[in-house]
């Protein structure tokens, strides 16, 4: 692989980061403005060649008399403040001591380091140490005012991606505000790409939706304190023609769990911007003298190969350098989840009977969900009360956790650590220690509120309950939950000119807690939830390899919601779970051969009464889970592509295959069975196009090649939501020129 490279070209005051896969060139125009030159496919040299000609134009400022027709509202730029003519979206915006917005920054100087920017207190991609990093770090100061701008860019040997972020610093001696600090803003001249982007709610996670950019701003965000199932912190512009397997396309994802932009503008000239970061609204950070301000990281990623491309560079970084290192390539166990299986009504009869019976399945860890703790028989109390209820759990956890370890597996339990129910111990207690904003009752979400994680002293009780909890009562496994949004945002102990840092201030918070907590109790496997993907985002995976991707467990509904998740995310990373039929939350009666299937393509587990099944289906569990197990060493350590798409392909296929394209397994999913159809013909292109596979069921063979360009014809199944599973294994032996004119 070719070594990753920043150089300062001094003749054309260009810096050009590059590496195998990508190129990132920036001009500095006249020695003060930096602006955008190329993001895209390794280039070994820049002149020049696509810098936009400078035009003068009636409205639009210049900046220096001598070059009448430069001017900041026609150049591609790195960041914009407002004031420089500039008048699109702007990235940074400080508000001075007297009042007005620092807006004239000029170039200072940079410089360049053999290491990974790490942005202090904010999860972020890790440093390895066989693999090489370099980071440019390019500092501006406002001509006027005391503030000075520092852009982080990092690139790294073993990955397409640019890691982006900014720091703002008061460099006077009296308070200045940050209004607005986005992460990374990037502007291209000539864009006519599409933008991609996720919606969704909750039970319906990740859907995909690409549009054209009109003119003006096209924006989505979140201003939930949490980054949301609504608007996940990501954005990619494609080509119009860009596909899943072919085509540019320029991906933005912000390792940030709260409350996040992406700005798409297409300006007067048709030229594109694209901005990410905290959201601006109700944010306003005061900054001491000799203080920073540090966003978050934004990863950017360059694919050539559409995006599937795309998503290998994720899922290759995100395993390689933000999940928990101890965690990021191990297999994850089979768990059985008592949630859908009896909901609030555990009990340790019945918890001591579900260990037993999924031990004979072949289950690997038993988890005890919502239901456990004081009182807690339904939403409506006990968040915060965190010991064993004394009915339902006379002995406390201990002799489940002895229980799943006489019979070989693991235990695990469900928190909700930053809720406190209104009718709960805590709050009696500390009746102050929600957030709140004075003279407003705070709103309930499902019944509860949220502890201000602002606090120091609240984020170390969180921290002490916790710890204690896992001191001693050992569990393995602990799902971590969120299951209501933000309404207000005040602390108690926020002085009056600090009110708008409390959504940043709470997310500081949480990452404080789940850094310590997980670096305590590195051998605890935590997995991310919020009511689902609530808060599936880069932000908790650096501290929790694995999240709960959706309450919604139907298998026809999770297609597309898995599809969407891995874009970004890894099989190993997004927990699928089999439950039963007809499903709870659609009632939908899906067969388990596709229940399986949907599940088995990712990080597996059940949540399913499995202590009230017929002998059959508790056969039929028994031999999914033995399957699995024979898989799931490709799942996990494979290559993921996505095939058809539940969005536009009016069905759904993926794939797993491992990295000597040697062994792959192909789900292809439809709703219906459809007479009109005579089969279906499924292209391949990820198999290696000199080999020859056979199909494990058949026994047919075909070669690589044959099944990238002309594809496999696959016979319709019948019934509703059927699954043909295709397993394909190379051989050692080679057919085919039999079959040659
Ligand atoms: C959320 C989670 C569920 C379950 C319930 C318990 O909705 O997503 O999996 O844990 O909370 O209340």
């Amino acid at each position: 692989m070719q070594k990753i490279q920043i150089f300062y070209d001094a003749k054309q005051q260009l810096f050009h980061l590059s590496n195998s896969k990508a190129s990132y060139i920036m001009e500095l125009q006249e020695g003060t403005w930096l602006l955008h030159r190329y993001w895209g496919a390794r280039l070994s040299a820049y002149h020049g060649s696509n810098r936009p000609k400078a035009v003068k134009r009636t409205f639009a400022a210049s900046l220096t008399p001598e070059n009448p027709a430069f001017s900041l509202e026609i150049e591609p730029q790195e960041f914009s403040c407002p004031q420089q003519g500039d008048y699109r979206e702007p990235s940074l915006s400080v508000r001075r001591t007297d009042g007005y917005l620092s807006g004239r920054m000029q170039y200072q100087g940079y410089e360049i380091t053999d290491t990974l920017h790490i942005p202090e207190g904010l999860p972020h991609i890790r440093p390895m140490e066989n693999k090489g990093a370099k980071s440019l770090s390019v500092h501006f100061q406002d001509v006027s005012s005391h503030v000075s701008l520092t852009l982080h860019y990092s690139i790294l040997e073993d990955s397409a991606a640019i890691i982006r972020s900014a720091s703002v610093t008061n460099t006077g001696d009296s308070p200045v505000y940050v209004e607005r600090a986005l992460s990374a803003l990037m502007d291209m001249a000539y864009g006519k790409e599409q933008l991609a982007v996720f919606y969704g709610t909750h039970q319906k996670e990740f859907q995909l939706s690409r549009q054209d950019i009109g003119h003006g701003v096209t924006s989505i965000g979140s201003t939930r304190g949490a980054s949301s199932p609504q608007y996940p912190p990501f954005a990619a512009l494609c080509a119009p023609e860009a596909t899943e397997h072919t085509g540019e396309v320029r991906a933005f994802h912000l390792i940030y769990s709260g409350n996040h932009c992406v700005r798409a503008e297409r300006d007067q000239y048709d030229h594109l911007r694209l901005a990410i970061g905290i959201h601006p609204e109700n944010f306003r950070w005061k900054l001491l003298p000799g203080e920073s301000f540090q966003t978050p990281q934004a990863v950017l990623v360059y694919s050539s190969q559409g995006f599937n491309g795309m998503s290998q560079e994720f899922h290759k970084l995100y395993t390689n350098r933000l999940f928990p290192r101890q965690w990021a390539k191990r297999i994850r166990p089979i768990l059985l989840n008592s949630w859908e299986m009896c909901y609030f009504d555990v009990s340790e009869e019945k918890m001591l009977q579900a260990i037993e019976k999924a031990a004979s399945l072949g289950f690997e860890l038993v988890v005890l969900d919502d239901g456990w703790f004081w009182h807690r028989n339904n939403s409506k109390s006990s968040l915060g009360d965190w010991q064993a209820d004394p009915e339902k759990f006379p002995h406390g956890l201990n002799p489940l956790l002895e229980c799943a370890k006489s019979h070989g597996i693991q235990f695990g339990v469900w928190f909700e650590p930053e809720m406190i129910s209104p009718d709960s111990a805590l709050m009696r207690a500390h009746p102050d220690w929600c957030a709140q904003i004075p003279g407003y009752a705070p709103l309930l979400g499902r019944n509860q509120l949220v502890l201000d994680l602002t606090r120091k002293e609240i984020q170390d009780y969180v921290l002490g309950i916790l710890s204690s909890f896992l001191e001693s009562c050992p569990v393995s496994y602990v799902k971590w939950d969120m299951n209501r949004h933000i309404t207000d945002p005040g602390s108690l102990s926020l002085p009056k000119d600090r009110t708008g840092e409390f959504y940043h201030r709470y997310m500081l918070g949480l990452y404080h807690i789940l850094g310590n907590l997980t670096e305590r109790f590195p051998e605890v496997l935590f997995e991310n939830c919020s009511s689902g993907g609530g808060r599936f985002d880069a932000g908790m995976g650096f501290y929790m390899p694995q999240t709960w991707c959706s309450d919604n467990t139907d298998a026809y509904d999770r297609q597309a919601i898995q599809y969407g998740a891995s874009y970004l995310f890894p099989p190993s990373a997004i927990t699928a779970h089999v439950s039963a039929a007809p499903n709870h939350q659609t009632g939908r009666q899906i067969p388990l051969a596709a229940r399986a299937a949907v599940a088995s393509s990712a990080n597996m587990g059940y949540e399913w009464n499995i202590l009230e099944l017929p002998l059959e289906e508790q056969k039929q569990i028994l031999a999914h889970l033995s399957e699995y197990k024979a898989e799931r060493a490709l799942i996990y350590e494979g290559k993921f592509y996505r095939l058809r798409s539940p969005f536009t392909d009016g069905g759904c296929a993926w794939m797993a295959v491992d990295a000597e394209r040697t062994r792959a397994i192909i789900y292809y999913f439809v709703k219906e069975y459809d007479t009109s159809v005579l089969s279906y013909l499924l292209k391949i292109p990820y198999l290696d196009p000199q080999k020859t596979y056979a199909e494990k069921v058949t026994g047919r063979r075909f070669t690589g090649e044959e099944l990238r360009y002309a594809g496999i014809a696959l016979l319709p199944v019948l019934g509703d939501y059927p699954v043909i599973k295709l397993e394909l294994r190379a051989e050692a032996r080679s057919i085919c020129q039999g079959t040659a004119p």
